[in-house]
């Protein structure tokens, strides 16, 4: 079976950034149409655009939109613009690395152009280029990882995976869910578990969806049934996504992830981390170093349409936590499946994949 309905949650169209926005499903199906840096900033922060590579995507056609009416004569007037515009949308979200990885990856293709001694309109259709290439480039990026997943798995296996990383998160197949749907196409019956994942429900407004429209068979939990699951022997193994892994396989994803990973460790489950390689951060050392994402306490205080706890209570509220690398079973990079070496050490493995 061929999967086609794939909504595409991040799209360039006629000038335009097209985005799904994702705070309004499963409810509502909206395309916003954004045309400005500022707009894709808002949509970045506010979580209308989200999950690491649609981030990075996002930031790429953002960035574009930023310069693409400055008509500045002087490459290096430009070029000055262009670093205080990614500067700019690099303040909307600071967990997710790909956020960066693509700012840098835009900056570095106009500084190449800039030597070659490109004039400015050259160097803003290669910055457009450049943005889609990204997203081509990921769509290829999740379908390997999927192949690579789907090895660890076997036909009629119950799958627990946390928060979104599907296909609305990157180009299309998502990384913890490309094997899913490559499953799917093969007419394999995985029966994949989802983490509601609190406080801004990923799993339960956006994973099920996404599954639900293939046709995968799907099954919805509370965060704190995945221990049950686990111990009822439904599910036999953990996949999830990541925002950034730091060099020696620290692994920063959406909060609870690390529970997940002392559970399935409780359990004698595999827990792997589908890791496209522009989300591995050779330059931030460990877990310790990766800057936590804190959002608003109205993401806890309000739930079920209403006030759910007492005004003027302390909130603590963190997007993301840190699961140790001692914890992965093994990383699913595009590039293939990344195990620990014998003493239990991710650091030159993950080093030797750039
Ligand atoms: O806050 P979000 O929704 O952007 O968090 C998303 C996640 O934690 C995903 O698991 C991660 O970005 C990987 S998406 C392929």
């Amino acid at each position: 079976m061929k999967i086609s309905e794939f909504i595409q949650s991040v799209q360039w169209k006629k000038d335009q950034l097209i985005l799904l926005d994702q705070t309004l499903l499963p409810e509502e199906t909206v395309f916003l149409s954004l045309s400005t840096i500022e707009e894709v900033w808002e949509a970045i922060r506010f979580l209308k655009v989200r999950g690491a590579p649609a981030i990075g995507m996002a930031a790429a056609y953002g960035l574009y939109l930023g310069v693409q009416n400055n008509h500045e004569n002087n490459v290096s007037t430009f070029i000055e613009d262009l670093e205080k515009k990614s500067d700019f949308l690099a303040t909307a979200r600071p967990t997710a690395v790909n956020l960066f990885w693509a700012l840098k990856r835009l900056k570095e293709r106009a500084y190449q152009e800039q030597k070659q001694g490109s004039n400015v309109e050259v160097i803003k259709k290669i910055l457009l280029k450049e943005a889609l290439q990204i997203q081509e480039e990921d769509e290829k990026v999740c379908r390997d990882i999927g192949e690579h997943a789907l090895s660890l798995f076997q036909d009629g296996m119950g799958i627990l995976t946390h928060c979104n990383a599907g296909s609305l998160a990157t180009a299309k197949y998502g990384t913890a869910t490309a094997p899913f749907y490559i499953a799917k196409e093969r007419e394999w019956n995985l029966k994949i578990f989802v983490d509601e994942t609190r406080p801004v429900l990923q799993g339960a407004r956006l994973t099920t969806w996404e599954l639900q429209q293939a046709g995968i068979d799907v099954t919805l939990i509370c965060d704190n049934m995945a221990a049950v699951v686990m111990a009822n022997q439904s599910v036999q193994a953990v996949i999830v996504g990541t925002d950034r892994v730091a060099a020696n396989g620290d692994v920063a994803n959406k909060i609870g992830t690390y529970t997940v990973a002392i559970l399935a460790k409780e359990h004698k489950l595999p827990f792997y981390v589908a890791a496209p390689l522009s989300s591995i951060d050779l330059s931030t050392p460990t877990g310790k170093e990766i800057q936590i994402e804190e959002r608003s306490e109205d993401e806890i205080m309000v739930g079920l349409g209403k006030r759910i706890a007492p005004q003027g209570i302390r909130v603590y509220n963190p997007a993301f936590d840190i699961t140790p690398f001692s914890l992965v079973t093994a990383f699913v990079t595009e590039q293939g499946i990344v195990y620990p070496d014998k003493a239990g050490q991710y650091s030159s493995k993950l080093q030797n994949l750039k």
